[in-house]
């Protein structure tokens, strides 16, 4: 079933808000607040200057997008759910209510479960626009500089889908939840954001690389995992926000990847990187370190009742649940095996599949970007470098979960604290290497120009030349 798309609308959406006076009205109410956030907390300036983006536009394969140049202020945020399979015939694939028809609405003894699984989705949504609201002023390229305020401004949109079943299906507590998703701040101590690498300052633009590599892709299997969802309109909501979300992660992979050509292009000329302003392979190996180990913490303990719950009750499957990847859709009487320490000492745990559901998710994720990772490699190679980079082992610098408050090298052994300490310099990043980072982030707004530390992209964005007018400045 094909849905209509109401572009006209004070907010474009293919949810009838039109026939919905109720939820229209709240929703209006609510988008002035959404505007005035962003006014002060989505990116600093550039308020008056034409960004070429994609706009959704509807939910078709192909073609649900629109470029053009538009100023942010100016951005159609709108609510758009993935249309239905086939109407009412969608069954649910997981969990104990499998082989029931899915919800329309969420049962009442699902409701606060699910509202705090949409809530804890929304509040990164917001979260990552702040943490990135000052990186347009030293944007190594006015290309580099669109993709930042595309991936904020989608963001943006992914607050609004959120909004949009909180308001629609979660009654009076869902309106104060929307209200309270623009109040909580990143890193602001006394009401911060819900989840903590959402707190974490995105300095520089290596920092925003490996955020939309790593933390944008923790991201990615959360809504995966919820488009398997049992309530319908959380399912077709968060398969929609896939499609947008791709871009952001190609955005992160081609960033990372195009700093190691820099990076290799010097080396092979027997350039010091840090002698011209580039990025040395050691200090963006910190980085990688520092930001995949921080988004391993967003899948939560691998030992989790609250997983085991959310599958339970088919709010929250597994990665690509409904491909049939899994022998057994209701995960019962069978067991997840992964290592823990006790006393210092390794030894095999059984832990009951229900109750793995953030391990399995978080192994699915890691084998990811372990081919990212490989991927970064490939231009090393292309450039006849022995160098490598790698990606931490699940146990690395992690403050949560089996292996929180244990020391391990990057490798997965298991090392004293002093022994960690010893190496931290090597292998997190230290304030010598932010403060450095931040002296080569000069601003390079000329057309078809990029900084030194970082390769031009082997094409543009939208089919249009890498030398692009992406940003019209006024
Ligand atoms: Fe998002
Ligand atoms: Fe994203």
């Amino acid at each position: 079933m094909t849905s209509f798309v109401d572009l006209e609308a004070k907010i474009p959406n293919n949810v009838g808000l039109k026939d919905d006076p109720v939820i229209r009205r709240a929703l209006e109410t609510w988008q002035p607040a959404y505007l005035e956030w962003w006014r002060d907390m989505g990116p600093s300036d550039f308020k008056q200057d034409d960004i070429y983006l994609r706009t959704a536009v509807g939910v078709g394969r192909g073609g649900w997008a629109n470029f053009g140049h538009v100023k942010m202020p100016d951005y159609r945020w709108g609510i758009f759910l993935a249309d239905p399979e086939t109407e009412g015939e969608r069954k649910i694939k997981f969990g104990d209510a499998m082989g029931q028809p899915v919800w329309m609405q969420i049962p009442g003894e699902m409701r606060a479960r699910a509202r705090r699984l949409i809530v804890t989705q929304a509040d990164t949504e917001p979260a990552s626009v702040e943490q990135q609201r000052l990186l347009g002023h030293t944007a190594p390229s006015i290309y580099d500089m669109r993709n930042l305020f595309q991936v904020n401004v989608e963001e943006g949109r992914h607050l609004w889908a959120m909004v949009y079943l909180l308001h629609k299906y979660f009654g009076s507590e869902g309106r104060d939840e929307a209200e309270e998703l623009l109040r909580r701040r990143s890193g602001d101590p006394d009401n911060p954001r819900v989840l903590q690498a959402f707190n974490k300052p995105i300095r520089d633009w290596m920092a925003f690389f490996c955020f939309t590599t790593f933390t944008d892709r923790d991201g990615k299997y959360q809504l995966a995992a919820l488009a398997e969802s049992g309530f319908d309109p959380l399912a077709r909501t968060t398969q929609f926000m896939l499609t947008e979300e791709a871009h952001h992660l190609q955005v992160g992979e081609n960033g990372i990847a195009r700093i190691i050509e820099r990076t290799a292009q010097l080396m092979k000329e027997g350039v010091d990187p840090r002698k011209v302003g580039a990025m040395p392979l050691d200090l963006i190996q910190r980085y990688i370190n520092e930001w995949s180990s921080a988004s391993y913490d967003l899948f939560g303990g691998e030992d989790s009742s609250n997983a085991a719950e959310a599958f339970a009750t088919s709010l929250k499957g597994r990665y690509r649940e409904g491909d049939g990847l899994y022998k057994d859709p209701l995960a019962l009487n069978q067991n997840y095996e992964t290592e823990i320490f006790e006393n210092g000492v390794e030894k095999k745990v059984q832990i009951p599949l229900r109750r793995a559901m953030n391990a399995l998710l978080l192994e699915a994720y890691h084998a990811d970007a372990t081919r990212i990772v490989a991927r970064w490699n490939r231009v090393l190679e292309q450039y006849q470098l022995s160098e490598r980079v790698y990606l931490p082992t699940l146990r690395f610098n992690r403050q949560i979960g089996l292996y929180g408050g244990l020391w391990f090298n990057p490798q997965g052994e298991q090392i004293s604290k002093e022994a960690f300490e010893r190496k931290r310099t090597e292998w997190l990043p230290v304030d010598a290497d932010y403060q450095y980072v931040k002296n080569c982030m000069i601003k390079v707004w000329d057309r078809g120009k990029f900084a030194n530390w970082i390769a031009p992209p082997p094409v543009g964005i939208n089919n249009q030349p890498v030398d692009f007018e992406y940003v019209k400045f006024h």
